[in-house]
C-alpha cells in the first residue's frame, strides 16, 4: 500500500480547557466550527481539522489518520491488510463524518494506536487565521508534520510500519545511554511515506505509558520558531528541550510539554527529501547544536 501523509491524530484527554488555551493561545492553532463540547478540533491550515482532542478519563494517544490518494489505493490496502491476517473495521457513515472523509478502514498497531486509512478528506476552503498570527504552518501533500511513537518492540513495529503500511526507511539512529560498564543502546528509525518530508513516523525503542512521545509540527521561518518560544513562557508552559537543530532532517526546533504530557516539537526547516537521489543512513547523534533535554518538573 501507499500511504500520502499523516493527515490528523486523536487524542484522549481530561484537559479539554487546558488543551484550548494551549493550542489555540501556545501553539496558534485555529479552532474548527465542528468542534463540540467534548471534542476540540484544530486546525492548521485548510483541511477541516489536523488535531482532534476528545473528553475522556485519562491521557493517551488514540488514533492516527493517513491519507490514501483515492478509492484504488484504499482497496489495494484492504487486500494488502487481508493477506497479512491483520483485522480491520470499515468506518461507518458516522465515523467518517466525523473524520471528515470519504471512507475509512480502522485497525490496531502493535502498540494499540488505531490506524485510520481513508480517501477524500473535506475541504471547507475556510482561510486559516492564527488566533496568535502564525503566518502558517508546513503542511499540505506532506501531511501535519511527524510523530514519534513508543516502540518497546522495535522489530515487531519496524516490521509491522515498514512490510505492512509500506513506509520507507529514512535513517536508523541508536543512542547510547548510560555508565560505560553497564551500556545499553536504544533504536529509534525514521520513516518516511510518499511526500518529501525527511520522517512522518519515528518509532524509538521504549515505552511510554501515553502512546506518543512527541508531535512535530512545522512553520516555515525561524521567527515563528521565536514567536511559539515566547509564548511558551509567557504561558508557563514547561520546556522540555532547547533548541537545537537535528542531524538527520535539519530542523531548528525545541520541544515542550503539552496538557497530555507527551511533546510537542514546534520547528522549521526540516529537510524537504527527493527519495529518487536518497539512500537511508545511520546517526549516531541526534543534533548538530542545542536540544538540551531538561529533567522532568
Ligand atoms: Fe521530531
Amino acid at each position: 500500500m501507499q500511504i500520502q501523509n499523516l493527515a490528523y491524530i486523536g487524542v484522549e484527554t481530561k484537559k479539554l480547557s487546558e488543551w484550548k488555551e494551549f493550542g489555540t493561545k501556545v501553539l496558534g492553532l485555529m479552532i474548527a466550527e465542528s468542534s463540540t463540547e467534548d471534542c476540540l478540533k484544530l486546525r492548521m491550515d485548510d483541511r477541516p481539522f489536523r488535531i482532534s482532542l476528545h473528553r475522556g478519563k485519562k491521557e493517551q494517544f488514540t488514533f492516527a489518520g493517513f491519507e490514501l490518494r483515492d478509492q484504488t489505493a484504499l482497496n489495494k490496502a484492504k487486500e494488502d491488510l487481508k493477506k497479512a491476517n491483520i483485522k480491520f473495521k470499515y468506518g461507518d457513515k458516522k465515523l467518517a463524518q466525523s473524520r471528515e472523509v470519504q471512507e475509512l478502514i480502522t485497525f490496531e498497531d502493535p502498540m494499540g494506536t488505531i490506524i485510520e486509512l481513508f480517501h477524500g478528506r473535506t475541504l471547507d476552503y475556510q482561510r486559516f487565521i492564527s488566533p496568535v498570527g502564525v503566518s502558517s504552518f508546513v503542511t499540505g501533500e506532506m501531511g501535519l508534520g511527524h510523530i514519534v511513537l513508543p516502540a518497546a518492540d522495535l522489530k515487531k513495529n519496524y516490521e509491522f510500519y515498514t512490510k505492512i503500511l509500506g513506509f520507507q526507511d529514512t535513517d536508523y539512529m541508536s543512542f547510547n545511554m548510560g555508565d560505560a560498564d553497564k551500556d545499553f543502546s536504544a533504536g529509534l528509525h525514521f520513516l518516511h511515506c510518499n511526500n518529501p518530508r525527511h520522517h512522518t513516523i519515528g518509532l524509538f525503542e521504549s515505552p511510554h505509558p501515553n502512546g506518543l512521545l512527541h508531535l512535530m509540527i512545522e512553520v516555515p521561518n525561524l521567527d515563528e520558531v521565536g514567536y511559539a518560544l515566547d509564548r511558551m513562557n509567557t504561558a508557563g508552559i514547561s520546556l522540555q528541550s532547547t533548541i537545537g537543530r537535528h542531524t538527520n532532517d535539519q530542523m531548528v526546533s525545541f520541544y515542550m510539554i503539552s496538557p497530555s504530557n507527551f511533546a510537542i516539537e514546534f520547528g522549521y526547516g526540516g529537510w524537504q527529501v527527493d527519495w529518487e537521489k536518497f539512500t537511508p543512513t545511520i546517526s549516531y547523534a541526534p543534533s548538530i547544536w542545542g536540544h538540551e533535554f531538561q529533567a522532568p518538573e
